[in-house]
């Protein structure tokens, strides 16, 4: 069951280790800092144990939720937040939810939607789809959203898991096209493994229109 594969993930694994570990998400902050106002909600999706949360938090005031299948991703994130200076984030609340992406329904509506590593492990077609409609309504008209998935020269797994592969064209329709958002920045990016070698990532930041 996925839920259990990825509780036992981090439960087992040391994080710094895992292939998709980023000690800073540089490219998730530049992208989502060039689009969110002071207080923004924003939602971190798969969020894991990354420490988006943290570098968001310390940026400014921000109504942040991170949602993963994971419980024990995160209480990582959780107890790390809690060890780190609570002058940091004056004015924001974090809310933490324990959920799958393929059945979650938000609550609410958000001004930016961030999935790193994520949305590529759905290889359905109907969950992609799924996925693509959850989005489309959890953000506002205006509202950005922000994914990082496997290139097409990426791997074909990770984490023991099959993953599908995108350029910028397919990953944009595969998450509802034009007509539902407008391409505000595409770009590739080569991320280090931290045991050596790469893999190949398409980011792309979209607007709801
Ligand atoms: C490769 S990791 C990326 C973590 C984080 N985004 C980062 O960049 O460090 C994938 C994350 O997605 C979570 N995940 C995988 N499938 C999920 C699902 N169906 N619903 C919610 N979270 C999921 C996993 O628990 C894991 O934390």
């Amino acid at each position: 069951m996925l839920a259990h594969h990825w509780e036992q993930v981090y439960r087992t694994k040391d994080v710094h280790t895992v292939s998709w570990y980023q000690p800073v998400p540089h490219r998730s902050l530049q992208l989502l800092g060039g689009v969110l106002a002071p207080g923004d909600a924003v939602v971190d999706v798969g969020a894991g144990a990354s420490t988006l949360a943290d570098h968001l938090l310390a940026r400014g005031p921000i109504d942040l939720t991170l949602v993963d299948i994971s419980s024990a991703a995160l209480d990582l994130v959780r107890t790390r937040l809690l060890a780190s200076s609570p002058a940091a984030s004056p004015g924001s609340s974090v809310r933490f939810v324990q959920a799958d992406l393929r059945s979650w329904v938000p609550d609410r509506r958000f001004d930016a939607w961030h999935d790193r590593a994520v949305f590529h492990f759905l290889t359905d077609p109907a969950e992609q789809q799924a996925y693509a409609r959850t989005v489309a309504a959890a953000v506002r008209p205006g509202g950005h959203v922000m994914v990082s998935a496997f290139h097409r020269d990426g791997p074909d797994r990770c984490s023991d898991l099959p993953t599908a592969r995108y350029d910028a064209d397919g990953l944009h329709e595969a998450l509802g096209g034009d007509a539902v958002f407008a391409r505000v920045h595409a770009e590739r990016e080569l991320h280090p493994h931290p045991r050596g070698g790469t893999q190949d990532f398409q980011v792309l930041l979209l607007q709801r229109r």
